[in-house]
């Protein structure tokens, strides 16, 4: 009987051991890899959403006491080359992977690759489908709402017709004529912000009519040109023009700068520094800031947590069905 009861008492302790060594080697590990790659290094919102991430890194590697490595690598708008960038960093044994998609439709070849090895995979900015979010456990997506924002820039219009009339609808006929500059046309971000931001304004009781629109890729220098084509088509019908995102509606402040005119019926989604300034400086009647450096930190603590095997603080980061952060949204006027 004290046999059994002392092999009992030497098995609880081995569990206990087991329990406890495991759970401290985890809590012991003193460096964390982290593989980053983007879709494309020049875009501006993600590379300034980068630039906050790097700073956000230093502080919780302060914080945590802990090294933090950090790999960013552009995609380079090749899904491929992405792909090689996610088994670049699975053979180099990083700890967590932040992916930022190429193409969204593609995410269950980075996540059969990262289950294989069981390293988390944390994607953001462009949103895998539903069913891939699902494949596996490790998996989060750290993004905006993008009928939220829409919603907002149909507000800000609403808002600046209420209040400034004569200087919105220009011409005084009661009906509020725009063009529609679009983001990649797979992009999420893209089909809802187009189609909500059009809603909300007639939800709010705005009559429109929409003189033209194109799809500019996100890129300024792309939306720059198709501005420039507009003005010589439809001259002065154009109202107001209605930006998927700040780069676009920057290129159509330049449009409007090269052909002299004083246009500044112009409004963007993002709250990039350049957006957040040429709203500031009039050139822009306002944007819809999506908070770079939450999407920063959501983004790093995500990893942090992962990184060390630990819970996600979901009092800080409540997640919407188990798996998506949505950064909050807000509205900024000149
Ligand atoms: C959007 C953003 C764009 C661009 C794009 C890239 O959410 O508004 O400016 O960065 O993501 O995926």
């Amino acid at each position: 009987m004290k046999k059994i009861i002392g092999a009992g008492v030497l098995l609880a302790a081995a569990a206990i051991f087991w329990i406890y060594g495991r759970g401290s080697t985890q809590t012991q590990k003193t460096s964390i890899k982290v593989g980053i790659s983007i879709y494309r290094q020049d875009d501006t919102f993600i590379s300034s959403m980068m630039g906050s991430l790097e700073s956000y890194a230093k502080t919780l590697e302060q914080e945590k006491n802990i090294k933090i490595s950090i790999d960013i690598s552009d995609g380079n708008e090749n899904q491929n080359t992405q792909n090689e960038q996610v088994e670049r960093y699975i053979s180099l044994g990083y700890d967590v992977l932040c992916i930022n998609m190429v193409d969204r439709a593609e995410a269950a070849t980075v996540i059969d690759k990262a289950e294989a090895a069981d390293i988390p995979v944390i994607f953001f900015n462009r949103e895998p489908v539903e069913e891939d979010m699902y494949r596996w456990e490790k998996l989060y997506y750290i993004g905006s709402d993008a009928k939220e924002q829409a919603v907002l820039q149909g507000q800000m219009i609403l808002d600046a017709l209420a209040s400034r009339p004569e200087e919105i609808d220009i011409n005084q006929d009661g009906i509020l004529q725009y063009a529609m500059l679009e983001g990649e046309i797979r992009h999420q971000d893209s089909m809802v912000r187009t189609e909500w931001s059009v809603q909300s304004l007639k939800d709010g009781g705005a009559s429109l009519e929409k003189v033209t629109g194109g799809i500019a890729d996100w890129e300024r220098a792309q939306a720059s040109a198709m501005v420039e084509q507009w003005l010589t088509d439809y001259g002065d019908q154009i109202e107001i023009i209605i930006c998927n995102n700040d780069d676009m509606a920057l290129g159509a402040v330049d449009a409007m700068a090269r052909a002299g005119l004083d246009f500044h019926n112009i409004v963007g989604i993002d709250g990039t520094p350049a957006g957040i300034q040429a709203v500031d400086e009039g050139k822009m009647l306002g944007t819809v800031v999506s908070n770079l450096d939450l999407h920063a930190q959501a983004i790093m603590d995500f990893a942090y947590a992962m990184a060390m095997g630990q819970e996600i603080d979901i009092e800080k980061w409540p997640l919407i069905d188990g798996k998506y952060i949505r950064i909050p949204q807000e509205i900024y006027v000149g």
